[in-house]
């Protein structure tokens, strides 16, 4: 059955989570589920990183991620184009979460929450640490192991263990 973040009041409001997702990550899973006890709705906005080259297609990270997050029923994945503000602006959205990995994240998410606030300051951005078991998993590894036949089911839903090790079977490497 869906369920909500918690029975707990959240704060009446809706938050994007803006990433590339490619793919989706129990540690992605894991900043969406507290996201979604925090705020009424949270609004997944699958983007593109303008020096990544993805794996998946953008409407395929958008159903990997909308099947991983099933099982909350404040929680919708959507793709966007242009900036993430604009895409705040769209969903009526006056916060932007990510979610930072010890000091991993720390310079980027700093250059990219400083830069989203000054092209829109009524946007705030507020980050969720991630859990201290996932700090190290990131889309790349999980594709990196894949590729070399090792066994990252513990650290992706199932739907995207299915989906990368049949795009690797595709592409006749890895998986
Ligand atoms: N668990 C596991 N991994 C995590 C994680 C978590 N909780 N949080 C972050 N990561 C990892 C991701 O797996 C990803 O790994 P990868 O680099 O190996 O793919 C990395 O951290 C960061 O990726 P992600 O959080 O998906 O975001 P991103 O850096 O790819 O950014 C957008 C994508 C879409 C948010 C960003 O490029 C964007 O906003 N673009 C639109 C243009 C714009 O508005 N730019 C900002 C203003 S200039």
């Amino acid at each position: 059955m869906a369920a909500k973040g918690s029975d707990q009041p959240r704060v009446g409001m809706t938050a994007v989570y803006p990433g590339s997702f490619d793919p989706v990550t129990y540690g992605h899973v894991d900043i969406v589920e507290r996201a979604a006890r925090v705020f009424d709705k949270v609004v997944l906005g699958v983007g593109r990183h303008p020096s990544k080259r993805c794996f998946f297609s953008q409407e395929e990270r958008r159903r990997l991620l909308q099947e991983s997050v099933s099982h909350l029923d404040n929680v919708v994945a959507e793709s966007f184009d242009g900036l993430v503000v604009n895409f705040c602006k769209d969903k009526d959205a006056r916060v932007i979460v990510r979610g930072l990995r010890a000091t991993l994240d720390f310079e980027s998410e700093f250059q990219m929450g400083q830069a989203n606030r000054d092209i829109a300051p009524d946007i705030e951005t507020i980050f969720f640490f991630c859990a201290p078991h996932g700090q190290f998993i990131s889309s790349s590894l999980v594709k990196e192991i894949a590729s070399h036949q090792g066994d990252y089911r513990r650290y992706v839903p199932a739907c995207v263990y299915e989906a990368t090790e049949k795009r690797f079977a595709e592409l006749g490497t890895g998986g």
